[in-house]
């Protein structure tokens, strides 16, 4: 790729592959309620399952240039990505809170897995392609509209992704800070359930049982719950990541604010945390969301936002199950949950 929007240096190979997901699996996920998924690929060793333009941009994604200006949102999906980011934002910018009013969070932040979850299309009637063309002119689409659009933009990012660590240049953290939240396992299942069956394009047409059976098999989108989460923790400690739980954000978000802010290393009061706290409560980044996205590809986005909403999906038999599939996960990983 060449182009004014390019990734900059020298390209590192990747340390692992990018392989067509057999038929036989395809199958299992396509009769289990996956029906929108006919055709997948995933990595190897560590398999990640994505759809197919993952492996035209796996290298971009893995040498995509961090900035030391940058924060990085990095999450299993679910797990609370666009209130961390939103939280991240409204503390790095207190006193610009009402651009959020006019600008969407797709426009504030970069969710650079857009690329891989929908392409851009050469559309004139689509925003973020004329974006796109006046950014990047000499750009090229499938190279990763969205990438592209990060990499040209001059000053601190607020950029998410769900990519695991290892997908990503192995000096990220030596480059940029990364605030990483972590949802408890049943919560996460329950919420990615309802994303795909709310996706218009009907991507997931089973019940939470089938859904559940692909989540702990690892046969969603962007693989295993487990080995992303071990990833992270296995970065704890590290000066550049920043470790929170959803469902601490919930119980005390002002602490939380405070942790935040001070990893970042921004010198904000208590009053300025309120005022975050309320910019990106439930309520309001919902009411935004409905006033300010154009394209709802997801019905319902902003579904309960709440801790324990798997009791109302969960059977007891499936409960038992994941209970069982959670303490086999945890034996290498001191992480406890809040379930409630
Ligand atoms: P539910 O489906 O349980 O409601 P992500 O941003 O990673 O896609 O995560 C989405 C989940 O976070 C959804 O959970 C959504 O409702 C919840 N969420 C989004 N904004 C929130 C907020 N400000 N406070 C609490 N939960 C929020």
């Amino acid at each position: 790729m060449a182009s004014s929007c390019e990734r900059g240096a020298a390209e590192r190979p990747l340390p692992f592959h990018v392989e067509e997901v057999p038929e036989d699996e395809v199958k299992r996920l396509q009769d289990l309620g996956f029906e929108g998924y006919p055709q997948l690929v995933r990595t190897k060793p560590n398999l990640a399952y994505f759809r197919p333009p993952y492996a035209r941009l796996a290298s971009a994604f893995y040498n995509f240039a961090f900035r030391p200006d940058d924060v990085l949102v990095l999450t299993y999906p679910k797990s609370g990505t666009n209130w961390t980011s939103e939280l991240v934002w409204a503390l790095r910018n207190p006193d610009a809170l009402h651009r959020a009013e006019c600008a969407a969070a797709s426009e504030r932040f970069f969710f650079i897995d857009m690329d891989i979850l929908r392409p851009g299309r050469a559309a004139e009637d689509d925003p973020t392609y004329q974006r796109f063309v006046a950014t990047c002119p000499e750009g090229r689409v499938e190279d990763g509209v969205q990438l592209q659009l990060a990499s040209a933009h001059k000053g601190p990012r607020v950029i998410k992704t769900h990519l695991r660590f290892d997908l990503l240049r192995q000096d990220l953290l030596d480059t940029c800070k990364v605030v990483y939240t972590v949802r408890n396992p049943k919560d996460t299942c329950v919420s990615y359930f309802h994303h795909c069956s709310n996706n218009i394009r009907s991507t997931f047409k089973g019940d939470f049982s089938n859904f559940a059976e692909a989540f702990m098999t690892n046969g969603i989108n962007y693989g295993s719950y487990w080995d992303h989460v071990r990833q992270a923790w296995q970065r704890k400690g590290h000066r550049n990541l920043h470790i929170m739980f959803y469902e601490d954000l919930k119980a005390d978000i002002h602490g939380e604010l405070r942790k935040l802010a001070n990893f970042l290393q921004l010198d904000r009061d208590d009053d300025q945390l309120k005022t975050v706290a309320e910019h990106a409560s439930f309520e309001q980044m919902k009411s935004r969301h409905e006033r300010l996205s154009v394209n709802h590809m997801i019905r319902n986005f902003f579904r309960k936002g709440q801790v324990g909403d798997w009791k109302n999906a969960a059977s007891e038999e499936l409960n038992n199950k994941m209970d069982d599939w959670i303490r086999k996960n945890c034996r290498d990983i001191d992480v406890s949950f809040n379930y409630e």
